[in-house]
């Protein structure tokens, strides 16, 4: 069977076949636990685990003690907000972040309400992007912790992290960002854009599912939330995923030295996508800010059309629809909701998440497939 084009590369991609090799050995070979410091097999998993430490902190500007190993973003966000919470719980309760964050966060956030917090939900203008007057007059003297993602993995919107850090590294407020989708894909530095807390994930930039990071700044005090063997400084205890951070590590390797180029490609065929689809057919809608987005992202929405019809009509095409359905109910994005959209062009909307094995052959092909198939679908509306 021939596999349908990937475009669903914000879901996850491939593992790079060069971080395969590296990893490996890792599996057989140098099986060693790195916390074994009494023979050569801990010594030798160790250093792996440094150099894929050392690696990971040079692509987002940390210094490689900075890094917490987690199992990826989700426990990272989990780690990162709870961890200050309880921390600082003595100094204030107040907790701000923004609608269109990942569940992970937002659930996490949320989960606090329980335990005293207040929590902040700043709602985001209709391309996307938070309005920092918004943020500043949100902040109280209780205010511990302000929670926003980089770059939105629906809509691919580029919150202006720069600003946002400087204003709260002014006021001596906590900084996270989930960065799941913008490592790997943009220049993310934590130093230049004055970030406290920054979340990860392998599997986002071709390296292995299952394995992230939490970048923590030095200085920074999180309460432990896994108590065990004390690994990682005492903040994520548990035998470490040796071969997953080896590939973490080759990832970051290979997105420090090639993302740039390959973005500016990748920013090429959105935009042929995109201009395709645009004068292909009318009645359709770009999500987000065209000024402040992910090359790699596109997400459109499609006038008289049934999203799940579209998406059926697409099957050689690997996709993501813009809403959940479980049983009979639609629910729509959480983030196309946020920027203003009604519930019927949300459940008609497409995510393009465009990556490395994308050609200008696959665009064409997908922009003529999807043409065909909201003009075929309009047809049959009007018809009935
Ligand atoms: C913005 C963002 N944050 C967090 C996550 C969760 O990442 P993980 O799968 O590593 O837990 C994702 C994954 O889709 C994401 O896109």
């Amino acid at each position: 069977m021939k596999k349908p084009i990937y475009l669903d590369h914000f879901s996850t991609t491939p593992v790079d076949s060069r971080v395969l090799e590296a990893m490996l050995p890792y599996f057989t070979e140098v099986f060693g636990n790195p916390a074994s410091q009494t023979h050569c097999y801990g010594w030798e998993a160790d250093e792996a685990v440094e150099n894929a430490r050392g690696e990971l902190a040079k692509l987002i500007g940390a210094s490689p003690k900075e890094i917490v190993f987690t199992s990826g973003a989700s426990e990272s966000n989990n780690l990162a907000i709870k961890g200050v919470a309880d921390a600082l719980a003595g100094q204030g309760n107040h907790i701000i972040t923004l609608a269109t964050e990942h569940k992970s966060v937002l659930e996490t956030c949320l989960s606090l309400q329980t335990k005293g917090f207040d929590v902040t939900v700043l709602p985001v203008n209709a391309d996307g992007l938070l309005d920092l007057e918004r943020l500043i007059s949100a902040l109280t003297d209780r205010t511990i912790l302000v929670s926003i993602m980089f770059a939105n993995n629906e809509i691919g919107v580029i919150q202006p992290i720069d600003k946002i850090g400087k204003l709260l590294r002014e006021r001596g407020i906590l900084f996270h960002s989930d960065a799941t989708q913008a490592v790997g894909k943009l220049s993310v530095d934590v130093s230049r854009d004055s970030i406290d807390l920054l979340s990860l994930s392998a599997h986002k930039f071709y390296g292995p599912k299952g394995i992230g990071a939490l970048y923590i700044r030095r200085g920074v005090k999180l309460a432990t939330q896994i108590h065990g063997g004390g690994q990682e400084h005492g903040i994520k205890s548990g035998t470490l995923n040796v071969p997953g951070i080896v590939g973490l590590g080759k990832a970051a390797w290979y997105a420090r030295s090639e993302m740039g180029e390959e973005s500016v490609r990748i920013g090429k065929l959105r935009d042929r996508l995109q201009r395709q689809i645009l004068t292909g057919i009318d009645g359709v809608t770009v999500n987000g800010s065209l000024e402040r987005r992910l090359p790699h992202n596109l997400n459109i929405s499609f006038e008289g059309v049934d999203g799940e019809s579209l998406l059926n009509s697409l099957k050689d095409i690997a996709l993501s629809r813009g809403s959940t359905c479980s049983g009979n109910s639609f629910h729509p994005s959480h983030v196309l909701t946020a920027i203003g959209l009604p519930n019927q062009l949300a459940q008609a909307t497409l995510r393009f998440g465009l990556g490395r094995s994308n050609t200008e052959q696959d665009i064409d092909f997908v922009a003529d497939r999807v043409i065909q198939a909201v003009r075929n679908l309009r047809c049959k509306a009007m018809t009935r």
